[in-house]
């Protein structure tokens, strides 16, 4: 990527777009995260226009979170209009970031499935859905999170799947449905599971 949206530039250098809807705590989140994902991002030796894009992938998740529902689910397609509440900040930034000409389609699915997980996710959408549950502002499982969030970025492959566990078995505790998009990401970290482990045993076979 060579070049950033200047939306995504202004975010990355701290300034929200206009219509943002989310207030103080919620921003420091954001922020939070956005840490998160520069400090892993220039961890992993990526490029400096990358580290940025990283950076506002943080600050721009939630730009819609504090809206009302009610707000949010006109400006949403038939299908997605139909996630619970909770979520529909997500898909709903993506629709206010394609009106602001966002063609990066990679930053777009990293913020539209940030809570639900998706199969199409880039290394940025992995990085964001660890991010988002790993920021240390949370008080659910302080230590055992801190713990996860002490392996990243180098573990990367086996925190993600940690994370993407750990919230399904929440929603399974709490008698909720599995988007299948949830179900997609799961059954993809799986399969790669699957290949390392073939991987490591062709290599002792040799
Ligand atoms: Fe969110
Ligand atoms: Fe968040």
């Amino acid at each position: 990527m060579s070049r950033l949206h200047p939306l995504l530039e202004a975010a990355a250098a701290g300034t929200l777009p206009p219509w943002t809807r989310a207030g103080e705590s919620r921003r420091a989140h954001m922020e939070r995260v956005a840490e998160l994902m520069e400090r892993w991002a220039g961890r992993m030796g990526v490029d400096a226009v990358e580290v940025r894009r990283w950076r506002a992938a943080g600050l721009l998740h939630d730009v819609l979170r504090d809206a009302p529902p009610q707000e949010l689910r006109p400006l949403l397609g038939p299908e997605e209009a139909k996630l619970p509440d909770g979520i529909l900040h997500g898909p709903a930034a993506v629709i206010r970031l394609r009106d602001e000409g966002v063609r990066d389609e990679g930053f777009l699915l990293a913020i539209g499935y940030h809570t639900l997980g998706h199969p199409g996710f880039d290394l940025l959408g992995r990085m964001l859905f660890a991010a988002d549950f790993l920021e240390p502002g949370r008080s659910w499982k302080r230590e055992w999170r801190g713990e996860l969030r002490g392996r990243m970025p180098e573990e990367y492959p086996e925190v993600v799947r940690t994370v993407a566990g750990a919230r399904i078995q929440r929603l399974l505790a709490d008698a909720r449905p599995l988007e299948a998009t949830t179900v997609g990401f799961w059954n993809l970290l799986m399969d790669e599971v699957t290949g390392e482990q073939e991987e490591r045993h062709g290599s002792l076979e040799e």
